[in-house]
């Protein structure tokens, strides 16, 4: 028990003074259930200064003392529903046997609590918790909170304490830890302990900047006349009064409407832009709540049941690499199995080799590990004063471990890369995307196919697709009659896919959707997109000099132009849509000519009239530069195209000149 009492000490400074826990709140809880359990087995042994009896923190004597006369106290907490439930009864027992009537349920907000006082509706003193009796002052400081009134009125009684939570909004959090990161200084670990830091500032001006708000839930001292029954009425007054009252605050008239209050929180609790730990339940009537009382600790009106926790400790066993489809190397922790935000969790990436560094995380360290909602788990840091002796720092290895070939991170990039081109997960890789619903579309042949045929020597890249041993693959175990012949046909079905969909699933680098899209309309069939320059490249609508050296990299590879060659010997479609479904064989009147097209046209789409150009051999780029033949202007022409038109001296033609341009080559006389 001492020694329980002395690592709970240790762990409420570092909540508290230093606002830079090192156990996540869910292992202090745990602890600190231990101790209660073993003190209710052995109250003789019990201690009046236990760290079950305290609330909050010691104050910090850079702030003046502030004593709460009506103490700020803590709450107990339920962990399920079982233990609500046994809360209810305890409840229902003190009033001996009556029913309670109804309760409100809150969210429990993870921020810390503060005591704002007003005198005839000024706000006249503003008090951190501090250990509930004695608090900390931080008028200064709330006072630039702009969710506080620092004024109400007029029928304001003599003296009313309103009590709330001060916390950090999500997105405050994030750009508050950006400008810590940015000045090389430590961030946060989590809102809250952003939230206390940012209060307990000596200079208010460095609070101001935070952005910290305010929820409020509860009155501390009042004198003079105040007619309010229940809380939930309360809760109302004070929004009336211009306090911020969270909207999800309800009234609720049983514990079946309790629990289910709680079960869709649980759900939800990732829908706001604010941290909560958990639900606050209160006995709504006010009579009920003083005939109740509370203990050393806490109101046994009230009760707080904390939701699972996403934050847990467990022991880091080893940091390895995994090679990602482009060959991307990210380092990973193995972790011991630990139970967090609703899942098991055994790996959690790392991201990079920087992150690593600076998390400082080594294998054999205890680390904090969180989850939030669906996203991946993340590994916080490590647990410092649990490190074992002699760890030494991790370094990125040197080969891959797919393929023992060099890893490699090139000079002010963040991601180190597997130079194999060969490198089996990054063949595999290649092949997925090609494969891909939105690429070529083929059926039947997931990542587990894949692997299998890579495996099997059956497939090294995407143009073997197209000359695949089928007899081989009937052999192998798991393949019947049917689904070798759907393959087959699924395969088939792809060689008619239009050159935007071939050309995404290349993978050629800056080449997503969208830009593939550009590439094929652009250009219309995979000859001229091989054919052009990079100046031509450029000259796309939305490429620029980055994307187009990119593209023209790809294309000049000689490994790229002989899978193109193969690929269109496999029977490939290397057109466009347009070109193909549009027109077929239309006079190549503009070819090697490059005609922009600029506001609206009358019988065109601006992407048919663009169409058009390049069904008849054209190339028709997104900008004017002093190679294009003519600008096409319809009405609300972009400015910057007629502009540049005119320094260039690139001929301006009208809608009507247009069809004369398409039909002849000549521009209209
Ligand atoms: S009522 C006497 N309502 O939780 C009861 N507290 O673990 C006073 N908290 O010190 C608390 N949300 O900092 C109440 N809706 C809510 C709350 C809430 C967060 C905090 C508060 C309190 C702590 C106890």
């Amino acid at each position: 028990m001492q020694e329980l009492r002395a690592t709970l000490d240790h762990h409420a400074r570092r909540y508290y003074d230093y606002d830079d826990p090192e156990i996540p709140d869910a292992d202090y809880d745990r602890l600190l259930a231990e101790l209660r359990h073993l003190e209710d087995a052995h109250p003789d042994l019990a201690e009046p200064d236990s760290p079950t009896r305290r609330v909050g923190g010691i104050p910090n004597p850079i702030f003046a003392p502030v004593v709460h006369t009506t103490p700020m106290m803590s709450l107990h907490n339920a962990f399920d529903l079982v233990e609500l439930k046994a809360w209810e009864e305890r409840v229902q027992r003190r009033l001996g046997g009556r029913v309670v009537g109804g309760y409100t349920g809150e969210p429990k907000f993870d921020g810390l609590a503060i005591s704002v006082r007003y005198q005839q509706g000024r706000m006249v003193q503003a008090a951190t918790r501090g250990d509930g009796r004695i608090g900390e002052d931080v008028t200064g400081n709330v006072a630039t909170i702009s969710d506080i009134p620092h004024r109400f009125g007029p029928d304001a009684p003599a003296t009313l304490e309103v009590r709330g939570e001060v916390y950090l909004s999500l997105p405050a959090f994030e750009a508050l830890n950006q400008r810590r990161q940015a000045r090389a200084e430590k961030p946060y670990v989590n809102p809250r302990n952003a939230a206390a830091g940012s209060l307990r500032q000596k200079d208010p001006a460095v609070t101001a900047e935070r952005g910290l708000s305010f929820w409020c839930y509860q009155l501390g001292a009042v004198s003079g006349e105040l007619r309010l029954t229940s809380h939930i009425e309360t809760l109302r007054w004070l929004a009336s009064l211009g306090f911020p009252v969270n909207e999800h605050a309800v009234r609720l008239d049983d514990l079946a409407a309790v629990e289910a209050y709680v079960v869709d929180f649980e759900a939800r609790r990732h829908d706001f832009d604010y941290e909560l730990d958990g639900v606050v339940v209160k006995v709504d009537d006010v009579d009920l709540q003083a005939e109740l009382g509370a203990d050393a600790k806490a109101p046994r009106w009230a009760i707080a049941y904390k939701l699972p926790p996403e934050e847990r400790t467990t022991t880091l066993l080893d940091i390895e690499v995994s090679i990602g489809p482009s060959g991307r190397a990210t380092p990973f922790a193995r972790l011991a199995p630990v139970f967090v935000g609703g899942v098991t969790v055994t790996t959690a990436t790392l991201h990079n080799e920087d992150q690593v560094a600076a998390k400082d995380v080594r294998p054999g360290d205890t680390v904090i590990v969180r989850r939030a909602g669906d996203v991946i788990p993340e590994v916080v840091g490590p647990v410092s004063a649990n490190r074992p002796d002699g760890s030494v720092r991790w370094v990125f290895p040197r080969c891959c471990p797919v393929c023992d070939e060099e890893l490699r991170r090139d000079e002010g990039a963040a991601a180190t890369f597997c130079v194999n081109f060969y490198c089996p997960r990054q063949v595999r890789g290649r092949i997925e995307h090609f494969a891909s619903r939105m690429a070529m579309d083929i059926e039947f042949l997931g990542e587990k196919n894949i692997d299998r045929f890579v495996t099997e020597g059956l497939l090294r890249d995407v143009a073997d697709l197209y000359r695949l041993d089928f007899d081989a693959i009937a052999a192998l175990e798991g393949f019947g009659d049917v689904s070798v012949a759907n393959l087959r046909s699924a395969i088939e079905a792809s060689r008619s896919r239009p050159l935007n969909r071939l050309l995404f699933g290349l993978r050629i680098p800056e080449i997503g959707q969208a830009n593939a899209r550009l590439l094929a309309s652009s250009f219309g069939t995979m000859d001229r997109i091989i054919d052009a320059d990079e100046a031509e490249l450029a000259d796309v609508d939305g490429f620029g000099p980055v994307i187009a050296a990119a593209v023209g990299t790809w294309f000049g590879d000689r490994r790229a132009r002989r899978l193109i060659d193969r690929l269109r010997a496999a029977g490939l479609r290397m057109e466009a849509d347009s070109v193909a479904v549009e027109e077929p064989g239309a006079p190549q009147t503009l070819a090697g000519k490059a005609v922009v097209v600029t506001g609206t046209l009358a019988g065109f789409s601006r992407q048919e009239a663009r169409s058009a150009v390049v069904a008849r051999g054209g190339k028709s780029p997104g900008s004017v530069s002093s190679r294009t033949f003519a600008l096409i202007a319809g009405t609300d022409p972009g400015a910057a195209k007629v502009n540049k038109a005119a320094e260039a001296g690139v001929p301006v033609i009208d809608e009507s000149g247009f069809g004369q341009l398409l039909e002849t080559g000549e521009l209209p006389g």
